[in-house]
């Protein structure tokens, strides 16, 4: 029987080693939550990076890693210091990462980063290889892999492999200053069908390719030798029936049954009653806004002093990436920030913002999601941008308001949601108005149809549709060929 093989950089799960032993924590970010819907449940085997090198790997756990990792349907790819440094931290999240998110001043073009991301995407490529039948669907994801298609099809010529981009592609001014975008898109070429969450990151790389490549594009179709490759936008769902079963259960308020953390929240909800919980979650990194959305918090604070003591910012940002300089700069901001503004504002009955560090538990974001009255999510510039989704979907009694960045990818499929330019401090200090007064009414409908479209387009159907259409595209292709 035929199985799908996916592979991206992280894994589901995340192994560390503490005293010789293996511990397992589930991995942050869209892709790997997204697709562990998917993976869960299915036979489909899940290769990529455990997030150990070779040099932390003890001799005497290397079969149980694999062991460990075969439970969860994955295997490994191994990754020394060395390629993890110019591999991942460097050309993955110091050149592709800025420059696909339009900060283009961060981007640095280190031709030894390239030498270990073209190797590192050969060492994904043979594991594919060695592991794939030919009947067998390969489904490579995202920015780190981007030369691995092609990699896979120079071996493997009727294989079909789709690819999907989790990140925005950037425009063609923008994309042209990559001294290696001819290679980066050739190896994108090698897929049958490549997928972008919407239709302008599509109709960007169509237009890198006509022009850097000089392909014959007509529609969404690109002739290449003799194949055709498809190019369409999927926009990523979430688990939805896992979120709102989650929000469910957590509002049935049974006490026993809370977590610590809710109970606390709780506590904290009854004695401020009329103040609006305001929620900010992100993996910490400049493309979220986090610096900004405190500065406009601030702003928000001077101009409206009235609302003092009738909000309260709860910012939980999840370490991400904590080598490359960027992020330890942004680190150092947002904690000056919050102690700033804390220290400004801060009263002998109220903190303005509590600001959480770190990872949680699944349960513990459900509370957050499910106690907080306002999500603010105002990225400068994201691929999907998840959380938004998930908020709606806890929200049990459809009342909640999302202020979402129109710079994020979900923002095309939320528009009842209150879109804001996260540049314009005045339309976020209205945005904010506007939420922590809104009719309990005008929130419900709202939040009904954002409910009912996120039902229907969820994770599942997401993966479904981009799996057919790799399935009726190589169809396509075969007959293509054979006319
Ligand atoms: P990105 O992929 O850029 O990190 P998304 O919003 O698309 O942004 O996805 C983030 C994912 O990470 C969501 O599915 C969310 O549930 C998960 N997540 C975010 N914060 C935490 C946290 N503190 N602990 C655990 N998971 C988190
Ligand atoms: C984004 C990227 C993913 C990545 C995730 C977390 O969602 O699209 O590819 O896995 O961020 O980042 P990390 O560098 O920790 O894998």
């Amino acid at each position: 029987m035929s199985k799908t093989i996916i592979i991206s950089n992280r894994l589901p799960v995340q192994l560390e080693i503490h005293n010789n032993e293996i511990k397992t924590t589930p991995s942050v970010g869209g892709l790997a939550t997204g697709m562990k819907s998917v993976h869960s449940g299915s036979n489909d085997l899940w290769i990529g990076w455990s997030g150990l090198t070779d040099e932390n790997i003890p001799k005497n756990l290397e079969e149980k890693i694999d062991t460990t990792l075969k439970d969860h349907g994955c295997a490994k790819v191994k990754l020394n210091a060395e390629e993890v440094d110019g591999f991942y931290f460097g050309f993955s999240n110091r050149t592709i990462w800025p420059l696909f998110h339009y900060f283009l001043e961060y981007s640095e073009f280190e031709l030894n980063n390239w030498e270990i991301y073209k190797a590192v995407n050969q060492k994904f490529a043979d594991a594919i290889i060695a592991k794939a039948d030919d009947d067998d669907i390969i489904w490579v994801h995202d920015y780190q892999l981007m030369l691995v298609p092609q990699m896979v099809k120079d071996k493997k010529p009727d294989i079909s492999i789709g690819f999907f981009l989790h990140i925005p592609f950037p425009s063609y001014e923008i994309f042209r200053t990559l001294p290696w975008r001819e290679e980066i898109l050739r190896g994108l070429m090698g897929s049958d069908l490549i997928g972008f969450h919407t239709y302008d990151y599509e109709r960007h790389f169509l237009s890198s390719v006509r022009r850097l490549l000089g392909l014959d594009v007509s529609f969404n179709e690109v002739h290449i030798e003799n194949r055709i490759v498809k190019v369409d936008s999927f926009p990523m769902g979430i688990d939805y029936k896992k979120f709102s079963e989650a929000g469910k259960a957590n509002s049935l308020n049974i006490t026993e049954n809370q977590s610590d953390f809710q109970q606390r929240l709780n506590a904290h909800k009854e004695s401020t009653k009329d103040a609006k919980l305001i929620l900010s979650i992100d993996r910490l990194d400049y493309t979220k806004g986090i610096a900004k959305r405190l500065n406009a918090f601030e702003y928000f604070l001077n101009k409206h002093p009235e609302y003092k003591e009738k909000v309260r910012l709860i910012i939980l940002a999840v370490p991400s990436r904590s080598n490359v300089p960027q992020y330890q700069l942004l680190k150092k901001e947002v904690d000056e920030l919050v102690g700033r503004i804390n220290g400004e504002f801060s009263t002998v009955n109220w903190t303005p913002i509590w600001y959480f560090y770190r990872s949680m538990p699944f349960e513990n974001l459900i509370d957050l999601y499910t106690s907080c009255d306002i999500a603010w999510l105002t990225p400068i510039r994201d691929g999907m941008n998840l959380v938004a989704k998930e908020y709606i979907a806890t929200r049990t009694d459809k009342t909640g308001v999302l202020i979402l960045s129109e710079m994020a990818g979900s923002a095309n499929e939320m528009n009842e949601s209150l879109l804001i330019n996260p540049n314009n401090f005045e339309q976020t200090v209205a945005a904010l108005q506007q939420a922590i007064n809104m009719p309990v009414e005008e929130q419900q409908e709202r939040n009904d149809i954002l409910q009912k479209r996120l039902e229907r387009y969820n994770v599942e159907k997401w993966a479904n549709d981009f799996i057919n259409s790799l399935k009726e595209q190589k169809e396509n292709s075969i007959s293509y060929v054979s006319k």
